[in-house]
């Protein structure tokens, strides 16, 4: 199969949503571990890796091991080249999983385990010792089947265990919560339920739903459907 093609660094909806929003990503606050539920073809880990100064460690997890599979032949031939993998057991129920591990040439520690994030991120943000920057992205579609449902719920809980004052949070994809959309596995799963679980977990951070903001967010479709979490002391004047 053919590799997929890079990503461009500038060109990720990560980075310009955080560039609309006006949050300086060089402020010494801004988070230091990129945290992603659902790599697919790793376009959001070329995002941070292309950050170095920014981040000194990223994690993502993917749940559908055909897209797993197509990241190793991907990332092995190119920039995680010597990369090591390994078998891990993992979760409750004694799953094994494998783990992509690098230690990257300009310093940053990458991992990216086939895991559900349900299993995957609680450990995590239970491990981790820094703020991140948590993009919570995973869902079906686009091939993934959708009886493996949203995992949105479970990752919540898993924030509200394990959340840290200087998190900021970007959520993807809020216009389909509440919808019937692929095979209805957004349905239970409201953007009025999520705000408020937000609001409960970051009480003093700010939460903006980006829909409505079609007029600002005027540059192209792809960056106008979030819910993006930020502590006040990152907040800046939108451009
Ligand atoms: C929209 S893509 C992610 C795109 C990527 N985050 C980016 O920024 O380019 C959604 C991915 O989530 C994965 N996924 C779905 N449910 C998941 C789960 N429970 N745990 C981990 N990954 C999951 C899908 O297989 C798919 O690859």
């Amino acid at each position: 199969m053919k590799p997929k093609a890079y990503h461009a660094s500038g060109e990720h909806k990560i980075g310009k949503t955080l560039n609309k929003l006006g949050v300086d990503i060089a402020h010494p606050k801004f988070p230091r571990v990129f945290l992603e539920t659902g790599t697919n073809d790793g376009a959001g880990v070329d995002w941070a890796l292309s950050l170095p100064d920014v981040f000194h460690s990223i994690f993502s997890c993917e749940i559908w091991e055909p897209n797993f599979i197509d990241l190793r032949v991907r990332y092995g031939a190119t920039r995680l080249e010597g990369y090591a993998e390994i078998p891990l057991i993992a979760g409750n129920d004694d799953q094994l999983v494998s783990v992509i591990r690098k230690m990257t040439t300009g310093g940053t520690f990458l991992e990216i385990a086939l895991l559900d994030s349900r299993i995957w991120l609680p450990m995590l943000l239970k491990a981790r010792v820094d703020a991140s920057l948590i993009w919570l992205d995973a869902h079906p579609g686009s091939g993934v089947p959708s009886e493996l449902g949203l995992p949105l719920k479970d990752e919540l809980k898993a924030l509200r265990e394990f959340s840290r004052p200087d998190d900021v949070v970007l959520i993807d994809d809020i216009s389909n919560f509440g919808t019937d959309i692929d095979g209805g596995c957004y349905k239970d799963t409201t953007r009025e339920y999520v705000f408020e679980q937000l609001k409960e977990i970051y009480p003093d951070h700010e939460i903006i739903s980006t829909i409505g903001m079609e007029a600002f967010f005027s540059e192209a479709h792809g960056y106008d459907d979030y819910f993006a979490v930020i502590p006040p002391h990152l907040m800046g004047d939108t451009q």
